[in-house]
């Protein structure tokens, strides 16, 4: 019998069908696979290619369970906002009604990838030295998003990089409700911000066909209500 070979991951194809993976096999990820992972991961652009991303791999069980803690809390508030209707955590939104959605949060064990959050193989939090990030929105006076935009694509490319290797994972962020304790926990310097932790692992069955919305609903010439892009693509 000859042993299957994986077709290697095609550029495009990866784009398309790297979708989030919270269910693995109970099996660790060893540390040159990872290595591996973030070797090809860290050429993600960035601005001022300043490089700005740490990751610290959370594998003490006491920490683990810290972290889970503080993600079943985030996620449950996640889940009260959803209920009532609200869009958790919009930087334009009614945080009257996120409060009083979030007081009415259950503080229990919601189960699934939350509840487990303890034993996914990888741990990966991911973190942004707020120093070297050019966030040219940083005096807008609204909601800054570009500093951001240099750590993302990382994280993204991380994801990629791992489905290469027959990997699978999420990006989550429920953690970075708690951010001071998540800091705390991991000794984190204060010039750092948690921008999210990712999940990875091997796969026990990964989505190949996502749902997305069309190009032409969000792409237009010329303004913002301008005429959608045309394309034939599905
Ligand atoms: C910035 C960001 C934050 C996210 N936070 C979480 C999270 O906290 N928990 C989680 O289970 N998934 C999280 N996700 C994963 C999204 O739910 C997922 O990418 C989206 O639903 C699309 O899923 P699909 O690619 O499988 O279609 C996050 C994704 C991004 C990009």
């Amino acid at each position: 019998m000859t042993a299957e070979v994986a077709e290697p991951l095609g550029l495009v194809e990866g784009l398309r069908t790297t979708g989030a993976v919270r269910d693995f096999e109970d099996r660790p990820v060893p540390h040159d696979v990872l290595a591996k992972v973030f070797d090809t991961a860290r050429f993600a652009p960035n601005g001022g290619n300043q490089q700005a991303w740490h990751i610290v791999l959370v594998e003490d069980p006491e920490l683990r369970r810290g972290m889970r803690d503080l993600y079943v809390d985030g996620w449950n508030r996640y889940l009260a906002m959803r209920a009532a209707g609200v869009q958790p955590w919009a930087p334009i939104g009614d945080r009257e009604a996120e409060a009083a959605a979030i007081a009415d949060a259950d503080d229990g064990d919601p189960g699934g990838f939350a509840g487990d959050f303890d034993q996914v193989p990888v741990m990966a939090v991911l973190l942004a030295d707020l120093r070297l990030l050019a966030a040219t929105d940083r005096d807008l006076g609204r909601y800054t998003l570009v500093g951001g935009a240099s750590i993302y694509p990382f994280a993204w490319s991380v994801l990629l990089a791992a489905h290469a290797e027959g990997l699978g994972g999420v990006m989550t962020t429920m953690n970075v409700v708690h951010e001071p304790e998540v800091k705390a926990l991991l000794q984190i310097p204060d010039d750092h911000a948690v921008v999210g932790v990712l999940a990875l692992g091997y796969p026990t069955k990964r989505a190949t066909k996502l749902r997305r919305d069309p190009v032409d609903s969000f792409v237009t010439v010329d303004a913002f209500a301008g005429t959608p892009l045309r394309t034939d693509a599905p």
